[in-house]
Formats: C-alpha cells, sequence, structure tokens
C-alpha cells in the first residue's frame, strides 16, 4: 500500500465529518458543473474521497464511476451510496494510473483537491485527456499552494508528512497548473477563482472551447 493510501484511509472518518470549507463556492462549482452535464453523460471522477461530489452530481448523468486510492474512503462512500439508493454510481478502489478504463470513452472527468496531492500531475492530466471523448471536459478544483502563504510552510507540509499528520502536498502556482492542463491539450472553458488562497475552479475542454475569464482575487 502506497504512504497516500495509508495517510487517506487513516483520516477517511475524519474527511467524512468535516464540514466543506466554503459552502457558497461549493455550490456554484456544482452548478457550473452541470452545465456540462446531459443524462447521457458518462462521468469519471478521480480522488472521489467520500463520494459527496459523486452522490449529489448522480442524478443528473448517466452514470459516475468514483475512484479513490484509499479502501477506506471509497468504504464510506459506499455506505452512503446504499443509504441514498443511488443506482447509477459505482465507487472503486484504485490509485490514478492504474485505472483500467477505455481511452475516448467519458465525457466529463471530475477532479477535486487532488491536482495538488500527485506528485506526476501532468501525467495525470495527461490521462484524463485520453479517456475523455473529443469535446469531453476536465472539470478540477484545486489549492494552487505556489500563490500562497502555504509555499513558506514546504519545510513543515514535509515534516507533516514525514510524521504522518500531513499528506504529500505539492508546491505550485495557478500558472503552472493552467500550464500543465493547456499542455496536455486541454482548452481552458471557465475559470474561477474565489478569492485569494481558495480553489481554482477550472473546466478544461479536450477541443475548441469558448473561453471566459472570471478571476476574482
Ligand atoms: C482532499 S481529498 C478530496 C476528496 C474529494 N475529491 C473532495 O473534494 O472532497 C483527496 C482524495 O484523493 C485521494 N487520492 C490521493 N492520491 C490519490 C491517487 N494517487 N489516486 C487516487 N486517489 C488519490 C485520497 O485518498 C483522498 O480521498
Amino acid at each position: 500500500m502506497t504512504n497516500q493510501a495509508k495517510f487517506w484511509d487513516k483520516f477517511a472518518e475524519r474527511y467524512a465529518k468535516s464540514p466543506i470549507a466554503d459552502e457558497a463556492a461549493y455550490q456554484k462549482k456544482l452548478q457550473i458543473t452541470r452545465e456540462y452535464f446531459n443524462h447521457d453523460s458518462a462521468v469519471l471522477e478521480i480522488g472521489c474521497g467520500t463520494g459527496s461530489t459523486a452522490i449529489l452530481h448522480a442524478p443528473h448523468v448517466k452514470y459516475i464511476h468514483a475512484t479513490d486510492i484509499s479502501a477506506k474512503m471509497v468504504a464510506i462512500a459506499q455506505r452512503k451510496l446504499e443509504a441514498e439508493k443511488i443506482d447509477n454510481i459505482t465507487f472503486e478502489q484504485s490509485a490514478i494510473n492504474e485505472l483500467k478504463i477505455d481511452e475516448g470513452s467519458i465525457d466529463v472527468v471530475m477532479a477535486h483537491s487532488i491536482l495538488h496531492l500527485v506528485d506526476n500531475r501532468d501525467d495525470v492530466i495527461a490521462k484524463t485527456y485520453r479517456l475523455l471523448k473529443p469535446g469531453g471536459v476536465l472539470v478540477s478544483s484545486t489549492i494552487c499552494p505556489g500563490d500562497s502563504m502555504l509555499r513558506f510552510l514546504k519545510p513543515i507540509i514535509s515534516l507533516g508528512k514525514f510524521l504522518g499528520f500531513l499528506p504529500s502536498v505539492m508546491i505550485f502556482s495557478a500558472k503552472a497548473l493552467e500550464s500543465s492542463i493547456t499542455n496536455a491539450g486541454f482548452e481552458i472553458d471557465y475559470r474561477w477563482l474565489p478569492g485569494k488562497g481558495k480553489a481554482l475552479f477550472i473546466v478544461a475542454k479536450k477541443g475548441p472551447g469558448r473561453t471566459i475569464l472570471n478571476i476574482n482575487d
């Protein structure tokens, strides 16, 4: 088992109980995401955690395949699914790089609070590009620690990771994240930063798309 999986397994029950940091921004992101869905949408979520976002979106799409490296996270998500009696979500415990999904088969990939946790961000984004159909979108929400005070905490983050109370966190700026996304071949279709230090929300399209820049910092 990887250190990431061990960390998130240990943290899963606490994560499930933690409130959403910015409810208004979360609701807006849900709403914008739904503008890219239709009832035939095939959706993949990577790093789905305890499945809350997938469960909220399920009524708007054909199916969601929601995946996470942590077996404990997936077990909590599965518990919620059974309680909600939703039949168009499947949860799978898998690391992103081990996912076996047909290329060109997905309409929307969701990647929320995950791109700053992987040490191979460019490979992950390139993989989502391959999995998407032409015209499909990658919807992501990502803290960019390189643009906030968090960048000065790198030694503490490293120590926290070593001691097991923090996950592995990559330090990069919004600009670097956007470059990773466009270098993979995507066009940024929607971009929203709810405030300084908040998670940057990006919808990126495989293929030509309109560009809305909405920068609020
Ligand atoms: C901060 S949580 C975000 C969960 C959820 N997306 C949300 O927005 O609440 C990060 C999640 O990513 C998962 N994760 C970390 N590294 C991963 C990897 N390489 N492959 C798949 N999942 C991973 C963790 O297990 C954890 O559930």
